[in-house]
């Protein structure tokens, strides 16, 4: 027996939203689209369907997506988001049987490369509802004998793009594939056939087990992470006390959600409708992370609409979202626990709503957030959730009538305009997200002799690479997406840097200006937040217990300290900077700065002024007892003589960050 929970929504407090701490470092914070949504003037099987389609509009341009795809990497970056699920359109890389579109694929492979160089990563869909006009007329998922087709483009464009792409969702909802297209007919073919429906749901489930192994053996198959998105639609009993009802629910919950998750389980799967079940080989095992899609309860009575458009029951206190059915956020706790039994890592693939004017979001998205965030408090292994959508787009048999974009687009002009969701979305996401680094790469190696008497010391190599890059690498494994590295005035020699999988963006100095006058002169790049290193040292620490410090003080700067140095440098008591001593003479020192800190952007308006100036030299003093100190003995690299740099490339041999 379940239990419907319903919640007093009003007495909850989702303060821990906003303030950081509901998630946990390294969580994934998304958006997802798909190919034939956003990216317009596609030839698949729904572009031929949709003048049969409900509502008969035409997906046409769509967003654009295809002509606005780095504008509209930038609104995803704008949301302050580390990843992006988009799906990629079989129709376009093989157009026709057996040829194979190079401009196609190379699209999305500049796609995927954006993306790494805006910090984001990467995950893409291989098949979301479409595919070519050519498979469908062999007959789809019908027949068994064309799934191979469907395996090779999988295998071909995994091939190009796994290199850089970790995340790979096989296919989307098998379960809505073949209920609206086979049971309810309003996604292509059109039909209403449980037999059909049956053979349809077989093959999928055979075609994710092929793509899952097919994929697996390929190079970096074994690295990337392969799963398939399912969408988990709640039935509950409208009267609980009626058996009919309860009936009903069990049975749409078994064919819709539990008959496609056991098959992962037990390897065999009884397809909706079905007498019997079938072994499907490969399928025991076949994730190695389940998506999950969540939108809704349905409430179940043996008269139930079979179509989209009479409204659904609700339960009275429930609001309708624009599709009519309910906002039920408690429903997506409900299908975390539907499938943990498979022991895999969850992660919400989908989630949002249909609110054309906006004024349920901001609170449908606080309400998903705070039960996933319960959730992962309660021991569920929950990676990530991706909101469903970027932005407004072609919402299949509804056409451009139903709007889930954080992202408003005007389809006359193509303007697009964050909305009111998209804003709670982003705060609550960057209030999660690791700060922007700021790393001071000016400074020459003079002690280090000719070698870099001219060029920075972040330059310089150690084991195989420049410092900056092991600083990067670090940063980059802590969760930062965003690098502004200060170059002092020879930005020159930072010409042809790289640093995949990070924004790292460049700012010079018209002249030497100190390590403060270089942050004012970069204040227009700095964020509200930002972690502040050195581009000769290399600090290995732990980033989250040091923004937690910075959190719990509320201080205007959290710098990180050690005790076990050879020299001290500062005097600290209770958590606070008291005194700053470069030359080491104070009485009472117990301290050394250890090279990160967290600053607000604050510091360096109230403090900053143009021309020449030394940070520790301004800020500290002025800053005395304000400056919160997180201790933390973590040994610090540095490169100050050869001594030491020799020391740091015998630590990097060693250790793999
Ligand atoms: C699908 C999306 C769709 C969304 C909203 C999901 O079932 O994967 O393509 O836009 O629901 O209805």
């Amino acid at each position: 027996m379940w239990t419907e929970e319903h919640r007093e929504w009003a007495t909850v407090d989702y303060s821990s939203l906003k303030d950081g701490t509901a998630f946990p470092k390294g969580f994934m914070w998304g958006v997802a689209t798909a190919s034939h949504q956003i990216e317009g003037g596609n030839t698949n099987n729904w572009s031929e369907f949709e003048p049969r389609s409900k509502s008969q509009q035409l997906s046409g341009l769509a967003c654009d997506h295809w002509n606005k795809r780095t504008e509209d990497i930038e609104l995803i970056s704008a949301l302050g988001v580390s990843h992006y699920r988009f799906s990629i359109e079989w129709s376009r890389l093989v157009p026709e049987q057996g040829r194979w579109d190079a401009q196609a694929a190379q699209w999305y492979s500049e796609l995927v490369d954006e993306l790494l160089a805006k910090g984001i990563q990467p995950m893409a869909t291989l098949h979301h509802f479409t595919h070519p006009v050519w498979w469908d007329e062999l007959g789809g998922f019908e027949r068994t004998e064309n799934i191979q087709h469907w395996i090779d483009f999988c295998v071909r464009i995994f091939d190009l793009l796994s290199d850089r792409v970790e995340w790979w969702c096989t296919i989307n909802e098998p379960a809505v594939y073949t209920s609206m297209g086979y049971v309810l007919g309003e996604f292509p073919p059109g039909v209403r056939s449980f037999k059909r429906t049956r053979a349809v749901a077989l093959n999928m489930m055979r075609a994710h087990a092929q793509c899952y192994r097919a994929l697996k053996q390929r190079p970096f198959g074994r690295r990337s992470h392969i799963g398939l998105v399912k969408n988990i639609n709640l039935f509950d009993p409208y009267r609980r006390w009626n058996p009919l009802h309860w009936l009903q629910a069990k049975l749409l919950d078994g064919m819709f959600n539990r008959c496609w998750i056991k098959a992962l389980k037990t390897g065999r799967f009884r397809p909706p409708s079905g007498l019997r079940s079938y072994k499907i080989p490969g399928i025991k095992g076949s994730s190695d992370f389940i998506g999950v899609n969540y939108y809704t309860h349905l409430l179940t009575t043996p008269f139930m609409p079979t179509k989209v458009e009479i409204d659904p029951l609700i339960r009275p206190w429930e609001t309708r979202t624009d599709f009519r059915y309910p906002m039920y956020a408690e429903g997506l706790r409900r299908a975390f626990d539907m499938v943990k039994g498979l022991n895999l890592p969850i992660i919400v693939t989908e989630n949002g709503v249909a609110d054309d004017d906006d004024d349920m979001r901001p609170e449908h998205v606080r309400r998903h957030l705070q039960v996933t965030a319960e959730a992962i408090a309660d021991g569920l292994d929950v990676r990530g959730f991706y909101h469903w959508s970027l932005m407004d787009n072609f919402e299949w048999a509804e056409g451009y009538d139903q709007r889930f974009g954080l992202y408003h687009v005007d389809f006359e002009s193509q303007e697009r305009t964050l909305k009111d969701g998209g804003k709670e979305y982003a705060e609550i996401v960057t209030s999660h997200r690791m700060p922007q680094v700021v790393i001071m790469a000016g400074g020459l190696g003079t002690r280090l002799g000719s070698m870099t008497e001219k060029t920075p010391k972040s330059l310089i190599e150690v084991n195989g690479k420049p410092i900056l890059s092991h600083i990067l690498d670090w940063a980059q494994a802590q969760g930062c997406l965003n690098a502004l590295v200060l170059t002092g005035h020879l930005a020159e020699h930072f010409d042809g840097f790289t640093h995949s999988g990070m924004a790292v963006k460049f700012h010079r100095e018209p002249s030497p200006l100190g390590t403060g006058g270089a942050l004012w002169n970069a204040k227009e790049h700095l964020e509200e937040r930002f972690i502040l290193l050195w581009g000769d040292d290399l600090h290995p620490i732990d980033y989250a217990g040091l923004i937690e410090t910075h959190q719990k003080g509320e201080a205007p700067m959290t710098m990180c300290a050690t005790e076990s140095h050879t020299e001290m440098n500062l005097r600290h008591q209770n958590g606070v900077l008291e005194a700053y001593d470069k030359t080491s003479t104070l009485e009472g020192l117990n301290g050394y700065e250890a090279g990160t800190s967290v600053v607000e952007k604050s510091v360096v308006m109230e403090h900053g002024k143009s021309g020449v100036w030394s940070w520790e030299q301004t800020v500290y003093p002025a800053l005395a007892g304000r400056i919160q100190i997180h201790l933390d003995d973590t040994p610090f690299w540095d490169m100050g003589t050869p001594e030491r740099l020799a020391l740091l490339e015998e630590f990097l041999k060693k250790t793999t960050l």
